[in-house]
């Protein structure tokens, strides 16, 4: 039986995604449209016995959604927080 955390990771953020190819815990996706795909056929095989949700389903998007969801993504990425702004001031 797997450990109760195996087979999970943390939902990472889609802020600036455009940027940070290559997607997932291991870069095995290449581009957004990858990934894309990837959740449109159900996502990945169970490896870990019981712990992928039912849930995770293949979605059955069409060509043009999938064109739709990449471009949605691509939006996600503004300009670079100012530098000023990545500067730890939390000690003195
Ligand atoms: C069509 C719907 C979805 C889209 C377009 C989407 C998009 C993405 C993208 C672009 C990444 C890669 C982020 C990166 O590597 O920086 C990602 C990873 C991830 N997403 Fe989603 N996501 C979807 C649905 C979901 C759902 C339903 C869940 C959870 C219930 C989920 C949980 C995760 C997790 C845990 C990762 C990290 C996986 C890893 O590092 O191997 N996503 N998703």
């Amino acid at each position: 039986m797997p450990g109760e955390s195996e087979g999970t990771f943390r939902t990472p953020t889609l802020r600036g995604v455009a940027l940070t190819a290559p997607y997932t815990h291991a870069g095995q996706l290449k581009t957004l449209k990858e990934v894309v795909q990837f959740y449109n056929d159900g996502g990945a095989a169970d490896s870990f016995s019981g712990t992928k949700d039912p849930l995770i389903v293949p979605l059955n998007l069409t060509e043009q959604e999938v064109d739709d969801l990449v471009a949605f993504m691509e939006s996600l990425t503004g300009d670079p927080v100012p530098e000023a702004l990545t500067q730890d001031i939390s000690k003195p």
